[in-house]
């Protein structure tokens, strides 16, 4: 698909909901009792694999396009998968799921495509295996196809090596199923919406510092769910809105629990000039209307506690960094490189070939800005976030940008395109 410079971006915006928070609604929905309501459910491909796995344990799911209605079958309703269960790109449906199968009294393989079947898995194999479950990496990598024996779970308390709510929610799920008390222990605090929802379905959940504290639960029980816009798919047109001139862009109802918005506090760091509108917890998360408008940023750096918070928008903040004033530092984020691409080289690999100064470190970058861009060829790496990175880049860089594989938006953002269109973009 081929892009090229606009002059500005200009109107208003509504998000898809929010990925991780639809994940965990048809997830809870399913081994809960009685019917779970989500309203602006993301129709993206990796929720999407979640609903088809689900559906293919029993569980009756009514899609009509933009609700999704979820009859629940309690904890212990769900049955043998016929066949393997397909996680496609989602490693989020991919790890939340291995945490409940582990409970299951009945075995299931997982797998998902090539990237999926990259990914490491030996974060959740270690902490679901002390549980008492077995499961088994096919091909003996650590990745999947994942063979999981489910069996009685014994409850543990995990000291995760990364910051990773994947894992974090592996484990919870799993301990939804315990003994006694489970608590997953991080170096830093990773997204919350699993406790967040998994309170809201009627379990017994609790934070204290980075840990999360659960105890079994004798059933969960079928909520209504308002999904908000997700923060992550409004990074682009953040960024977008700041960097390209004459801009101004509203974008409407996006979530901004403080776990998933390290995104504008870092474009604040930069001078950006932003406004939170309207703010509002309806959905059962925080959330809020952002006024976007073309701004002078400068660098910043980017590091510890600060990058769980906005790891999937490192890619888009790399990009804001190549039109800003000085240098920007990204540490602490080697997460990157087991994304759906090592992000890290894609990024310093596809921003040097449009011209940027960008140096690759071990654990994330370093940006000099307001070297001027050209167009390129950019392989997307079919990651979605990178081919929407680079589509915002490209309303700047002179020239044609072509990125391939485009379509891959379709995982998190089926409609980015004709939104971005829409506002301006050529
Ligand atoms: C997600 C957690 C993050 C994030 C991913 C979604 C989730 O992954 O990158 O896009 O929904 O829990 P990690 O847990 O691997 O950091």
């Amino acid at each position: 698909m081929k892009f090229y410079p606009c002059p500005r971006l200009r109107g208003e915006i509504t998000i898809p909901g929010d990925k991780s928070i639809s994940h965990r609604a048809v997830m809870l929905g399913s081994i809960a009792k009685g019917t779970t309501r989500i309203h602006n459910f993301l129709q993206g491909a990796d929720c999407l694999s979640t609903i088809s796995c689900f559906r293919q344990m029993g569980i009756e799911i009514e899609n009509n396009g933009s609700s999704v209605l979820v009859h629940g079958k309690g904890l212990r309703g769900l049955k043998k998968p016929e066949q393997i269960l397909d996680c496609g790109n989602s490693g989020t449906t991919t790890r939340l799921i291995s945490g409940i199968l582990a409970a299951q009294p009945f075995p299931s393989t997982l797998t998902g495509d090539q990237s999926i079947q990259k990914r490491p898995m030996k974060r959740i194999i270690d902490p679901l295996t002390q549980m008492g479950a077995q499961i088994r990496s096919l091909h003996g990598n650590g990745c999947a196809p994942l063979e999981i024996t489910g069996s009685k779970l014994h409850s543990i308390h995990f000291s995760s090596p990364v910051a990773s709510a994947q894992v974090k929610s592996a484990v919870l799920l799993a301990g939804l199923y315990g003994d006694g008390e489970t608590s997953v222990t991080e170096p830093s605090v990773s997204r919350n919406h699993t406790e967040l929802m998994l309170s809201r379905f009627g379990a017994n959940v609790r934070t204290e510092g980075t840990a999360a504290i659960l105890l079994p639960a004798k059933e969960l029980y079928g909520q209504e769910i308002f999904v908000p816009g997700d923060i992550s798919s409004a990074a682009f047109f953040i960024a977008a809105g700041l960097i390209v001139p004459d801009s101004e862009i509203l974008i409407h109802n996006v979530g901004i629990n403080p776990t998933r918005s390290g995104i504008l506090k870092v474009c604040r760091d930069m001078g950006a000039d932003l406004t939170l509108l309207d703010e509002n917890q309806e959905s059962g998360e925080p959330a809020a209307d952002i006024l976007v408008k073309s701004s002078t940023l400068h660098g910043t750096v980017i590091e510890g506690a600060l990058i769980p918070t906005l790891i999937d928008e490192l890619p888009v903040i790399a990009a804001m960094a190549c039109f800003a004033e000085g240098q920007t530092i990204i540490r602490d984020a080697a997460e990157l490189k087991v994304k759906e691409s090592n992000r890290i080289e894609a990024m310093v690999r596809s921003l040097s070939a449009m011209g940027a100064d960008v140096k690759e470190t071990e654990d994330g970058m370093v940006i000099h800005g307001k070297r001027p861009l050209h167009g390129a060829r950019i392989d997307s790496r079919a990651d979605h976030r990178i081919a929407m990175t680079f589509a915002v880049i490209s309303c700047l860089a002179e020239g044609e940008t072509e990125i391939t594989d485009a379509e891959c938006v379709r995982i998190s953002y089926p409609g980015f395109y004709e939104d971005l269109q829409r506002l301006g973009a050529r």
